[in-house]
């Protein structure tokens, strides 16, 4: 298929690309950008690990064309930490050690945000809902809802560690 000229805006930068018109998102971010914080599991839509948020809201990487991505907003969990200083919901995760082997992190990281963004303080519920796409093998899933809650109930701020 012949190659098209596209911009993505990831992170508040603007990339321009010349790529398949059939490359998904994640391979757009990862392989093209070189933004490898996102991960690449199931490409199934199955396991959340390739999750970013576009225009506030987040979805699987895998699930969508990048061309169908131009001019729309995207974050990955690299967009998270501003000026050198990490996202309330980073801290969080590091402080309630929702992480292992951190394959799923960065998914889990902006399934969260894309909620935090949404509602400021969620139930545990929707905390739960949120991250129903995104498996984790290692963690398990409380330490990832208390560090939610622990943003929503002002425990956790931005800023360095
Ligand atoms: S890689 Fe996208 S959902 Fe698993
Ligand atoms: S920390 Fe390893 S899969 Fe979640």
């Amino acid at each position: 298929m012949e190659k098209k000229a596209i911009v993505l805006n990831v992170n508040n930068q603007d990339y321009e690309l010349y790529i398949n018109p059939k490359t998904l998102l994640v391979e757009a971010i990862r392989d093209y950008i070189g933004l490898t914080g996102t991960k690449r599991g199931c490409e199934t839509v199955s396991c959340g690990a390739c999750t970013v948020m576009v225009n506030d809201m987040a979805v699987k990487s895998c699930s969508i064309l990048a061309i169908q991505c131009q001019g729309m907003k995207i974050i990955t969990s690299e967009g998270l930490e501003k000026n050198g200083q990490l996202a309330a919901i980073q801290n969080a995760f590091l402080h309630e050690g929702s992480y292992q082997c951190g394959f799923c992190t960065s998914g889990m990281l902006m399934a969260t945000s894309a909620l935090l963004k949404e509602t400021k303080k969620p139930s545990k519920n929707e905390i739960k809902e949120s991250i129903e796409g995104n498996i984790c093998r290692c963690t398990g899933y409380n330490s990832i809802v208390r560090a939610v809650e622990g943003v929503a109930n002002g425990k956790y701020k931005e800023g360095s560690l």
